[in-house]
């Protein structure tokens, strides 16, 4: 067996939507991970995540801002939701400032800070928290929740596209933060 193959695992992709890590779900697809697609672009994450499942793999979008707990909880939930569980973070959403020293935005570089080194931080600690044994579903979500999102009413059908409705919405404890609702697509 190839020291790559990953048919069976699960892999959430941070800043996924495009550049290289829409390259790394891409490389997971292929060495047989299913794979959610977790990014603050929208429109772009569930393209990739689209073009992933045209390939065959099993493939999803949830939105997340990597700086927000919540958000974290939700695309975890998300992941396990779409995919079957969770054996793989990929931390690579970030962002850069391609200022100048002398022109640097403090306001620039405070995002900067928040999203490569608090949301990588986050990321490692849900992620963490969500592999160690005996803590999923437990400590994250009754599996009742579970159980009341599978109902057939909570699934619209498109074709070749499964859209769960977000289970997390009505719950204040998963409502991300800054939005209304998440979306997923799942090939
Ligand atoms: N491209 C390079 O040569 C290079 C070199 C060294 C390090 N890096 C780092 O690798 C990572 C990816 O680089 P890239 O070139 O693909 O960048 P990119 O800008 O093309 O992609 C970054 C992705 O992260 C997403 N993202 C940004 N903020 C987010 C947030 N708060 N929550 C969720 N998603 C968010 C963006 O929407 C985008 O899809 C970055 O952390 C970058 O700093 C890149």
């Amino acid at each position: 067996m190839s020291p790559f193959h990953l048919t069976g695992r699960k892999a959430l992709v941070t800043g996924g939507a495009r550049g290289l890590g829409a390259g790394m779900a891409v490389a997971l697809a292929a060495a047989g991970a299913a794979v959610m697609i977790g990014d603050v672009l929208e429109e772009q994450g569930r393209e990739t995540a689209r073009a992933l499942a045209a390939t065959g793999a099993r493939a999803a979008f949830v939105h997340m801002d990597v700086t927000d707990e919540a958000h974290w909880l939700a695309a975890i939930s998300a992941t396990h939701y779409a995919l079957g569980g969770f054996d793989i973070l990929i931390n690579n959403a970030g962002v850069e400032v391609t200022a100048l020293v002398t022109d640097i935005d403090p306001d620039e570089l405070r995002r900067m800070l928040d999203v490569n080194i608090v949301g990588t931080a986050l990321g490692i600690k849900h992620a963490f928290r969500a592999m160690r044994p005996g803590d999923w579903p437990d400590r994250a979500v009754p599996w009742s929740t579970f159980r009341r999102w599978r109902r057939p009413s909570h699934f619209r059908r498109s074709p070749g596209i499964r859209r769960p409705s977000p289970p997390w919405t009505g719950s204040r404890a998963w409502q991300p933060r800054n939005r209304a609702s998440s979306d997923m697509a799942c090939g």
